[in-house]
């Protein structure tokens, strides 16, 4: 199996099919399928919101290099008159720095330092791409899923219900099925307002909004995945708001950390750190919870294998797809693809010899001949 590792990571370096997971079934008797919002995917490596989903030719060259899901740009709500209470997130900066950065423990990894914020276009320029979203999620060729920012309120002060009605309706009607699977996304630049200051307030959010989203919709209620922020309080309070999200179908956790002195959100293994911590203290104290996936630095197949033993079912990157070309050992290919062969095929830390690996330590077994890497993602807390 090492051999035969060895010689696919040379040859996929120069062409990685499309079809990846297939072959490392067959080829391995691994089985990689994995999970995002009810949907079942044929590996774990989705693309998390962002610059890199901003329209349909990104979309297109994410199926066609095997990306088992994507979550478009955080697009800004708006009520039937176009106020959007949180406009101030709909910052247009095109210019992005993909930069090395070495964690406090001096671990080197990168980041990549943006100033912006939220989809910057008119929203039925979004609905446009969410039709086309829809579109790729029905051909079965890959999972493509909105985001949206909505009203959030201080604490005593209601939330805009026109804002979450308009919103929720108008992209149910531009996906065109029920249910509408859909992000929220608690942002890091959020974490950074003074609006998150109080934890009452960001814990009033998670429990409420769930409830307002679904309320907003008229047929089918969405099919709803929160995306956490990184407080900026501790492990602890983390996992009162892990506790106050229950009412969401998923969590996707945490989004970036926040520098208070440069102003911007970064990665690296610091995040990767504080999101394992906290995910290792949430398995720990066996807390009910949605199903999980994990975002932050997923840099290698270990790192993406350490989320998944804490319980997530797949992982959204952004980072790794933007590195420069010298960084990934494959020779040609798009971003996507040297990606996915490094995380997948990288003959000692990719997630196939994570497994092997595994196996051999007696941590993981073979069920009908075949390991499974959802398998890894199981624990007694979770509710399905
Ligand atoms: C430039 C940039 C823009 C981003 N924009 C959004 C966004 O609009 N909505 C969102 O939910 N996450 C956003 N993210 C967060 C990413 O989706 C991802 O969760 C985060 O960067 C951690 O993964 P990574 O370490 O692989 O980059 C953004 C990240 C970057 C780097």
């Amino acid at each position: 199996m090492r051999a035969q590792l060895e010689r696919d990571f040379e040859r996929f370096g120069r062409d990685l099919p499309r079809d990846f997971a297939g072959y490392v079934r067959e080829r391995y008797r691994i089985d990689l399928s994995a999970r995002y919002l009810g949907f079942p995917l044929p590996h774990p490596v989705g693309k998390g919101s962002g610059q890199l989903s901003l329209n349909q030719d990104q979309l297109e060259a994410d199926r066609d290099a095997g990306l088992a899901f994507v979550v478009l740009k955080t697009v800004i709500a708006e009520d039937p008159a176009g106020e959007r209470s949180m406009g101030a997130w709909a910052v247009h900066e095109t210019r992005m720095k993909v930069e090395r950065r070495r964690s406090s423990a001096g671990r080197e990894s990168w980041t990549v330092t943006w100033k912006g914020r939220g989809w910057d276009r008119p929203f039925e320029e979004y609905l446009a791409l969410v039709r086309a979203a829809a579109e790729l999620t029905r051909s079965g060729a890959l999972i493509a899923v909105p985001s949206v920012k909505y009203h959030l309120p201080a604490l005593g002060e209601p939330f805009r219900e026109a804002e979450y009605r308009h919103t929720t309706e108008a992209l149910a009607r531009a996906w065109g099925s029920e249910p509408l699977p859909l992000e929220k996304d608690f942002s890091p630049t959020l974490a950074g307002d003074r609006l998150a200051d109080e934890q009452a307030q960001i814990l009033r959010w998670l429990r409420e909004v769930p409830g307002q989203i679904r309320a907003g919709a008229t047929g089918a209620p969405p099919r709803l995945a929160l995306k956490l922020m990184n407080a900026r309080h501790d492990d602890d309070f983390q996992l009162r708001m892990l506790e106050a999200a229950r009412g969401a179908d998923a969590l996707v956790v945490f989004n970036r950390l926040w520098s208070v002195e440069q102003a911007v959100a970064y990665g690296g293994y610091d995040l990767s750190a504080r999101n394992l911590r906290v995910l290792a203290a949430l398995r720990e104290r066996g807390l009910d919870h949605p199903p999980l996936t994990g975002t932050g630095n997923v840099s290698t197949g270990q790192v993406l294998l350490e989320y998944a033993r804490l319980g997530c079912e797949s992982v959204q990157l952004h980072t790794l797809f933007q590195l420069p070309l010298s960084e990934y050992p494959a020779v040609s290919g798009s971003r996507q693809q040297r990606a996915l062969h490094l995380l997948f095929f990288d003959p000692t830390c990719g997630v196939i010899a994570g497994l092997l690996a595994l196996e051999a330590a007696g941590e993981l077994s073979r069920v009908g001949g075949e390991l499974r890497f959802l398998d890894l993602c199981r624990s007694a807390g979770e509710k399905h």
